[in-house]
C-alpha cells in the first residue's frame, strides 16, 4: 500500500502547496495594490457571478479526485485478499502475541513471506492499543472484546518496526516489536521450526474439551447450529436478521451467545465469558473457519478438519427446524 498512500499524500502535498502560494502571492499582490493612498477614494466593486462560479466549481472538482482517490486508497487497504495467510495478534499491555494459523507464536515477532497477502486478526486482552508498522502504511486500533482487521503484502526482505500507536499505559513507548520479512525458502525453513500443530487443531481440542460438541453435533440433530460450513456464510436470525458468519459473529456467539440467536434455535447456550483466554478464542475461531470451505485456505486446516462429511445443506436444514 505503501506507493498508493505515497502518491495520494504528494498529490494533497503539491495542491496544499500551490493553493498556499496562490493565496499568499495574491494577498501580497492586492495589499500593495490597492493600498491606502491619501486623496484617493475607495472604488466598491459588486461580486462576479461567473468568477464565483469558476472558484465554486474548480475546488469542487478537485476536493472530489481527492475524495475518490482517498476512498480507493481505503478500501483496498482496508479489504484484505480472500486467499490472505492469516495471522493471529493478541494485544496487551505491554507486549504482542501473535499467532499462525499453522500454528507458530511468537511475541514482538513476526515472521512473513515476501509477496504473500497477510491478514491479521487481532483483538486486546486489556485496554485499546493500536498496531502501526510505518513502512507498510497500515495502522489499526486494536481493541478489547472484538477483533479488528488489517492486512499487508510485504514487497521486500528486511526487518520493519512494528510501534503500538495508542497511549496504553506505563510501557506505551516499550511496546514495540518487528515484522521480519523472509524470502520463500527462508521463511518455509523458519516455518517448519516446531510448532503445536495448526491453530485449527488446538481449537478442535477446545472445542472438545469444553464440550462444545454435544450441542453443535456434525450432523445437526444437535441443540445448537451445526457449525460445519457456517462461516463466511450468511445466517438466518431468530428476530429475521441476516448476519455473515465472520470471525466477530463466531466470538460473539461464544462469549454472549444470546446476542444473535440461530432461527430454529433456543437461548440455551451458557456464556464462556471469562472461561476461555484470547489465545483460546483465537483457536475456536480458526476450528470454525476450517470447517468451511469459505474459510482462508492460509489456515491449512484440511488434516485438522474432522472426518465428518461435508454436509452443506444440513446446517441450512437445521435453521429452519
Ligand atoms: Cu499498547 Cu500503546
Amino acid at each position: 500500500m505503501a506507493g498508493n498512500v505515497d502518491a495520494l499524500y504528494i498529490f494533497l502535498l503539491i495542491v496544499s502547496g500551490l493553493m498556499t502560494l496562490l493565496i499568499f502571492t495574491a494577498v501580497i499582490y492586492f495589499a500593495a495594490r490597492y493600498r491606502h493612498r491619501p486623496g484617493v477614494r475607495a472604488e466598491q466593486i459588486e461580486g462576479s457571478t461567473p468568477l464565483e462560479i469558476t472558484w465554486s466549481v474548480i475546488p469542487f472538482f478537485v476536493f472530489i479526485a481527492i475524495f475518490l482517490w482517498g476512498a480507493i486508497v481505503y478500501f483496498k487497504g482496508r479489504t484484505p485478499p480472500r486467499d490472505s495467510t492469516e495471522v493471529y495478534v493478541v494485544a496487551k499491555q505491554w507486549m504482542w502475541k501473535l499467532e499462525h494459523a499453522e500454528g507458530q507464536r511468537e511475541i514482538n515477532e513476526l515472521h512473513v513471506p515476501v509477496g504473500r497477502d497477510v491478514k491479521l486478526i487481532m483483538t486486546s486482552q486489556d485496554v485499546i492499543h493500536s498496531f502501526f508498522v510505518p513502512a507498510f502504511r497500515m495502522k489499526q486500533d486494536v481493541l478489547p472484546g472484538r477483533y479488528t482487521m488489517a492486512w499487508f503484502r510485504a514487497t521486500k526482505p528486511g526487518t520493519y518496526h512494528l510501534f503500538c500507536a495508542e497511549y496504553c499505559g506505563t510501557q506505551h513507548s516499550g511496546m514495540v516489536g518487528d515484522i521480519v520479512v523472509m524470502e520463500p525458502a527462508q521463511y518455509e525453513a523458519w516455518m517448519s521450526g516446531g510448532t503445536g500443530g495448526p491453530l485449527s487443531a488446538t481449537g478442535e481440542k477446545i472445542f472438545a474439551e469444553l464440550g462444545c460438541a454435544t450441542c453443535h453435533r456434525m450432523d445437526s440433530q444437535g441443540r445448537g447450529p451445526s457449525l460445519q460450513g457456517v462461516f463466511g456464510k450468511p445466517v438466518l436470525l431468530q428476530d429475521g436478521r441476516t448476519v455473515t458468519a465472520d470471525e466477530n459473529y463466531v466470538r460473539e456467539s461464544i462469549l454472549d451467545p444470546g446476542a444473535k440467536i440461530v432461527n430454529g434455535f433456543k437461548p440455551v447456550m451458557p456464556t464462556f465469558q471469562g472461561l476461555v483466554s484470547e489465545e483460546q478464542l483465537n483457536a475456536l475461531v480458526a476450528y470454525v473457519k476450517s470447517l468451511s470451505n469459505a474459510g482462508a485456505p492460509g489456515a491449512r486446516t484440511a488434516e485438522a478438519a474432522p472426518a465428518a462429511t461435508p454436509a452443506k445443506p444440513a446446517s441450512k436444514g437445521s435453521q429452519v427446524n
